[in-house]
């Protein structure tokens, strides 16, 4: 194998923004706590990230998070003293259960956690279809909202590059769960990661992490040339969209 450190000597998160995380204490299944978070934002540094926006659970069945919930945790750590040189933490979004809720609050408003102004993070659920996913993009679209997929990678509803190109042709951008790429979620998951990489279907790369050891694990990640030119393409892109936030 390659090693894509050696060769461009930054590492690969070097200067992004992740987008994707469970950063914030105590109101999810990530951080359980003030501490945890801070020892997160000193892996996060280690990792070259430059900004850290948390993307905690909107998920009515789980966690059923609200913005005011969420700013209450966000206020938690920005008033924390932060590690030396930590990554900056500009703003909070969500990510969004694509369930019946969402949809049903879909038809009375606008979800307000966005990343910027018109884009919001979507998951469904790793088991089901993608029915309301297709419909959740048509009303965003419709209102000037671009959708962006969480980890498209893991869901056992979409398997063939046929399937990821339709989304995308729906409106959707897919960001890749690097974390799929080491083998975390077992092997199926990596090699459709390696399929859709290869593809050049991810326009985003995030952690979503959700605990010290996700972002401690992150370290080892080693991609071949190819995988190399693929992610160095993301990140310019991320790192353009980022930008015009
Ligand atoms: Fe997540």
């Amino acid at each position: 194998m390659f090693h894509f450190f050696k060769k461009h000597s930054q590492p690969l998160f070097e200067g992004l923004c992740d987008f994707h995380n469970h950063l914030l204490p105590g109101i999810d299944d990530g951080s359980k706590e003030l501490a945890m978070s801070l020892k997160m934002l000193e892996a996060y540094q280690k990792l070259g990230f430059s900004s850290v926006i948390p993307t905690p659970h909107v998920y009515q069945e789980l966690y059923p998070n609200t913005p005011e919930t969420i700013q209450t945790a966000f206020e938690v750590l920005k008033t924390a003293t932060l590690p030396a040189n930590s990554p900056s933490i500009p703003s909070f979004a969500a990510e969004y259960m694509v369930d019946e809720t969402f949809i049903k609050n879909l038809e009375n408003g606008m979800p307000s956690l966005l990343l910027g102004k018109k884009y919001l993070l979507l998951e469904i659920h790793f088991f089901g279809g993608t029915q309301l996913l297709e419909q959740a993009g048509f009303k965003l679209c419709q209102k000037g909202i671009t959708p962006i997929l969480a980890h498209p990678e893991r869901y056992q509803g979409i398997q063939t590059l046929a399937q990821f190109k339709t989304i995308k042709q729906k409106g959707f951008y897919l960001q890749l769960n690097a974390l799929s790429l080491l083998g975390h979620y077992g092997p199926e998951v990596q090699q459709k990661a390696q399929l859709l990489l290869k593809a050049g279907l991810y326009d985003f790369v995030a952690t979503d992490a959700h605990h010290l050891r996700h972002l401690e694990q992150l370290s080892s990640l080693r991609l071949s040339k190819k995988q190399g030119l693929q992610w160095e393409a993301i990140r310019d892109f991320q790192l353009d969209w980022f930008n015009g936030l």
